[in-house]
C-alpha cells in the first residue's frame, strides 16, 4: 500500500510540470445551421488622409512608378493577392466634407479644397469618383462609397447615386458619359454619413435617425438589381443607445446595415508609440482589441431585439490599432509602423468577426496604405507588406466559408495582476471541404499548447502556416522588408482525432485539414 502511494506521488511529481504548462482546448462543432463567413469581413478603407491616397495608392499617371491610371501597380498586385473584397472611400471624417462633383470632369477645372480634418493640406481633387471606381473594378473589389451628410445635401447624394448607377438618360448619367464612362459601375454599398455623433456633424442619434430616413428615401435603386445596400453611421464603441435608436426609429426597409467603429487605442491622449512600446502598453492594446468581442455581442443583442430575423447587418467599418504617429511625420497624417502587436490585433479581431458571422457581414480595417494599421507602407518607389497584411492573407481562406462553431478553454495571459484570454480561435469549412482553423496566442512570453478536437470532421492530413517572430515589436522595414513572413509551421501533431498545437508566444497559426 505504502509503496503504491509513493509510486502515485512520484507519478504526480513527474506530471506536475506538464499540468502547470499552459493548455488550451478547442472543440469543433460543425453544424449545417452555421452561417457563412462573409468575405466582406475582409474589407479595407481608403480615406483622403495623409499618404493613403496621394503619395500612397495614387501617384498620378505621370509618375515614374509603374501605375495603372495613376494607381501603383505594386499595390494593385498586393491587394489582389490579398483578395480584398471591398474598399470604403473617401472617408472617414473626410467623407462629410467631400463634394463628389469637385472630383469629376477635366482636371484643370476641378476646384481645390482644404482637408480640415487631416493636416489642413490642400486637396486638389485629382483622385475622384472615376479613379476610385475604376480601381475597384481593377481589383475585383466592391466599392463602398461614404456619402456626405454632415456638410452635403440630400440632392447631392441622390445625384451621386444616379451618376454612378443609372444606365438610362438622365442629367447625371449623361454627365458621366461626357466624362468618359459609358456604362454605370453599379455601386451597391453606400454609407449615409460617417460618425454622425462626431466629425460627421455632432448630431444626437434621434436627429440623425430622421436625417438618415430622409437621405435614404432619395437614394434611388434604379439600375441596381437587388437594390442599394444602405449603411447607417453607427455607434462609437459602447454607445449602445445609438444602436438602439437606429434599430428602433429607422424603418428596416430603408436600412441594410448599421455601422460600429472601435479602435484599439490605449488612451486618446497618450496612445504610445507604434514601435518601442512597453509590455504594459502591449497588454492594454490587447485589452482594447479583445473588447471587440463584448462590443459586437452587445450591439448584436440590441439588433436581435428589433430585428429577430437578422435582416439588418452589423458593419464594423472602422477597426484597428491606433498609436502616436512616427517621429518627424505630420501629426495629421496618422502614419505608424506595424509590428507583431498589430498581427495579434488582426488575428484576434478576425476570429471575433468569424465567430459572429451571423450578424457581422462586413468590416473595414483602417486603413489600407500608410495610415493607422495599414497593410501596405510606401516610401518613394519602395513598398512593404506589414505583419497585418500577412495575417489577412493567411486568413483569407475563411472568406465565404461556412463557420464551424467552436468551444474554447484557454489559460490567461496575465500582466500586473490583470488577465486576458491568452488564446483565441475560429474555424470554417470551405466549398471544397477543406477545414481551416485559426489560432492566436497573444501571451507575450508563454507558449501555449492547444488541443484541438477535430474528431467530428474525419480529417487526415493537416498543414499549417504561422506568423512568429523574436520580439513583439519586430516589423518589416524598407531596408528589411521580409523580416516577418508567414512560414510553414510544424509544431503540431495529430493523434486520435486531436491536434496538439504548440503556439509560440505572440503567434498566429492557420491550420488546413483535408
Ligand atoms: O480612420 C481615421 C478616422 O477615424 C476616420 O476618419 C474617422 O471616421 C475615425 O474617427
Amino acid at each position: 500500500m505504502n509503496s503504491s502511494l509513493s509510486f502515485k506521488a512520484i507519478l504526480l511529481l513527474l506530471l506536475t510540470p506538464a499540468i502547470a504548462m499552459a493548455q488550451a482546448t478547442v472543440s469543433l462543432n460543425p453544424t449545417d445551421e452555421a452561417p457563412v463567413i462573409d468575405k466582406n469581413i475582409y474589407g479595407h478603407f481608403a480615406e483622403h488622409l495623409g499618404r493613403c491616397i496621394y503619395d500612397g495608392l495614387y501617384v498620378g499617371e505621370k509618375s515614374n512608378i509603374p501605375n495603372t491610371e495613376g494607381v501603383r501597380n505594386d499595390i494593385i498586385t498586393a491587394l489582389k493577392e490579398l483578395k480584398i473584397p471591398n474598399l470604403r472611400w473617401p472617408g472617414g471624417c473626410f467623407a462629410d466634407t467631400y463634394h463628389w462633383k469637385d472630383g469629376v470632369g477635366p482636371q484643370s477645372e476641378r476646384p481645390t479644397i482644404v482637408n480640415t480634418w487631416w493636416g489642413n493640406v490642400t486637396e486638389d481633387n485629382s483622385f475622384g469618383t472615376h479613379n476610385f471606381l475604376n480601381l475597384c473594378e481593377e481589383l475585383g473589389a466592391e466599392p463602398y462609397l461614404a456619402g456626405n451628410v454632415g456638410s452635403g445635401e440630400v440632392q447631392e447624394l441622390a445625384d451621386w447615386v444616379q451618376y454612378v448607377n443609372f444606365d438610362g438618360i438622365s442629367p447625371m448619367s449623361d454627365w458621366r458619359k461626357e466624362n468618359g464612362r459609358e456604362k454605370p459601375w453599379g455601386v451597391k454599398y453606400w454609407g449615409v454619413g460617417n460618425e454622425a455623433w462626431g466629425c460627421g456633424g455632432n448630431m444626437r442619434v434621434e436627429y440623425y435617425a430622421d436625417i438618415y430616413r430622409k437621405y435614404a428615401t432619395f437614394m434611388s435603386d434604379a439600375g441596381m438589381e437587388g437594390g442599394l445596400y444602405k449603411i447607417a453611421s453607427g455607434a462609437s464603441n459602447d454607445d449602445y443607445h445609438w444602436t438602439e435608436v437606429l434599430m428602433r426609429d429607422i424603418p428596416h426597409n430603408l436600412l441594410q446595415g448599421v455601422a460600429l467603429h472601435h479602435y484599439s487605442v490605449i488612451n486618446w491622449n497618450a496612445k504610445g508609440p507604434s514601435v518601442g512600446f512597453s509590455e504594459e502598453q502591449y497588454f492594454k492594446t490587447m485589452e482594447q482589441a479583445w473588447l471587440m468581442e463584448e462590443l459586437v455581442t452587445k450591439h448584436v443583442e440590441i439588433m436581435d431585439k428589433y430585428d429577430p430575423k437578422g435582416k439588418v447587418d452589423l458593419i464594423v467599418d472602422e477597426w484597428g490599432g491606433w498609436y502616436d504617429v512616427m517621429e518627424d511625420t505630420n501629426p495629421g497624417f496618422l502614419f505608424q509602423q506595424n509590428t507583431m502587436r498589430d498581427a495579434m490585433i488582426a488575428g484576434m479581431t478576425l476570429n471575433i468577426f468569424h465567430n459572429h458571422a451571423r450578424r457581422v457581414k462586413m468590416a473595414n480595417l483602417a486603413q489600407v496604405v500608410n495610415v493607422l494599421q495599414a497593410v501596405i507602407l510606401t516610401e518613394g518607389e519602395k513598398m512593404i507588406l506589414t505583419p497585418t497584411y500577412h495575417v489577412m492573407k493567411m486568413y483569407n481562406v475563411h472568406q465565404d466559408a461556412q463557420l464551424i462553431p467552436i468551444e474554447l478553454n484557454t489559460p490567461d495571459y496575465e500582466f500586473n495582476g490583470e488577465k486576458l484570454p491568452a488564446v483565441n480561435a475560429s474555424a470554417s469549412k470551405d466549398a471544397e471541404g477543406k477545414v481551416h482553423i485559426s489560432l492566436v496566442n497573444i501571451d507575450s512570453k508563454k507558449s501555449n499548447t492547444v488541443s484541438v478536437d477535430v474528431s467530428a470532421l474525419n480529417l487526415k492530413d493537416f498543414t499549417a502556416t504561422g506568423l512568429t517572430s523574436k520580439t513583439l515589436e519586430d516589423h518589416n522595414t524598407f531596408e528589411s522588408p521580409e523580416k516577418i513572413q508567414p512560414e510553414q509551421f510544424k509544431k503540431f501533431k495529430l493523434k486520435n482525432g486531436t491536434l496538439e498545437v504548440e503556439l509560440p508566444p505572440f503567434s498566429v497559426v492557420v491550420l488546413e485539414g483535408k
